[in-house]
């Protein structure tokens, strides 16, 4: 199958929903990252996306909508909580996990018996789905393991002659996957993995309309940094080369780097191409926006070392940005 890239035209939006309801596969563009996109409710088109990605087929999916009624069309109860979630935040990078309908395949869910579900705010995705007349299962378009792709060339450097069409959609705006969370719980909403939607936004909606009663937390307290998501089990966003972070005050961080350089790494020995991936003061939204990007493109360079400094930020998008920078380096921090 020979990969085309194409322009959104209305033409071309067409020619790709004609793709998603034959059963075929279209890597679309979101607001977060791209995705690798087949018609929800086929289950050979979806089972068509973990063996395209090279999956684990216990990973669930999140089911793409257009329209607020579809959340009901998908899961058994949309409740006040959830239809409350669902219009502050959508169309926007926030998933919901509920009770899922019979008709939606236990292939999509992992065989779970819940429903992962978002409307992204992408013009061109949410013109796809309309067009393709159902909720669009997509994960990231990236292969197994590999960093999110946030622009067409990264889908295309991974599924080349995998998939038929890459819509063509700029580079993605938030940078990092959507916030999961797990509705399904009473009084409790649990952060499932953490996004560009906070834990203090999601309380603040909760308290503006009566809710305080109910906790929002992370999955896992004790180790808030590697939540449950199934898929967060998984190798994730590696990049070819060995990474680290460090972890310290600006001017260490800065002699630390060049200590690195000089003297090569414990780990690789001396003598490697080293990347630095550090956002410096740049604001954690700016920071989320490139991270996948450089370490792909770090990658193409060749780098074989990738030092990539912790944000000194404190704030949940910084958190958001650590937990990714975690699971890229294999947990491998330094403090200096
Ligand atoms: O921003 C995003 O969420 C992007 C774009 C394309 O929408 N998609 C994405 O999909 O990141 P993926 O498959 O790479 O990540 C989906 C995450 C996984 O960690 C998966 O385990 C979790 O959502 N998930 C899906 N269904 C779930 C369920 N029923 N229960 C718990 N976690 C679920
Ligand atoms: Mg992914």
């Amino acid at each position: 199958m020979k990969t085309q890239i194409l322009m959104p035209t209305v033409e071309n939006i067409k020619k790709a929903s004609e793709v998603i309801k034959k059963g075929g596969l279209v890597a679309f563009p979101t607001e977060t990252v791209y995705g690798l996109g087949a018609n929800g409710l086929n289950e050979a088109a979806v089972k068509k996306i973990y063996e395209t990605k090279g999956r684990p087929s216990d990973n669930p999916m999140i089911l793409h909508i257009a329209e607020y009624e579809d959340l009901r069309k998908l899961v058994k109860e949309v409740n006040s909580v959830s239809e409350l979630l669902s219009e502050t935040f959508w169309p926007g990078p926030l998933t919901l996990v509920l009770k899922k309908k019979d008709k939606v395949p236990s292939m999509a869910t992992g065989g779970l018996d819940t429903v992962a579900v978002r409307m992204p705010a992408h013009p061109v995705a949410l013109a796809l789905i309309k067009e393709s007349g159902t909720p669009i299962a997509a994960p990231s378009a990236n292969l197994s393991g590999r960093p999110s792709p946030t622009r067409a060339k990264d889908v295309l450097n991974d599924l080349n002659n995998r998939v038929e069409i890459i819509l063509e959609g700029g580079d993605c705006e938030v940078g990092i996957e959507s916030t999961v969370v797990d509705l399904t719980k009473d009084g409790e909403i649990l952060i499932l993995r953490p996004g560009l939607v906070t834990k203090g936004e999601i309380e603040e909606a909760l308290n503006t309309c009566g809710y305080e009663n109910i906790t929002v937390g992370y999955a896992n307290e004790e180790d808030a940094l590697s939540p449950k998501s199934p898929g967060m089990k998984y190798t994730h966003y590696s990049p070819k080369a060995e990474m680290i972070i460090l972890k310290g005050s600006k001017e260490k961080v800065l002699a630390e780097i060049e200590r690195i350089k000089k003297e090569g790494y414990l780990g690789l020995g001396s003598g490697n191409k080293t990347g630095v991936i550090y956002f410096k003061d740049l604001d954690a939204k700016q920071a989320v926006k490139q991270f996948f990007a450089k370490l792909r493109d770090l990658d193409e360079e060749g780098v074989e070392l990738i030092i990539s400094v912790a944000p000194d930020k404190t704030d949940e998008v910084a958190y958001a940005l650590m937990n990714r920078m975690l699971k890229a380096s294999g947990y491998k921090v330094i403090k200096v």
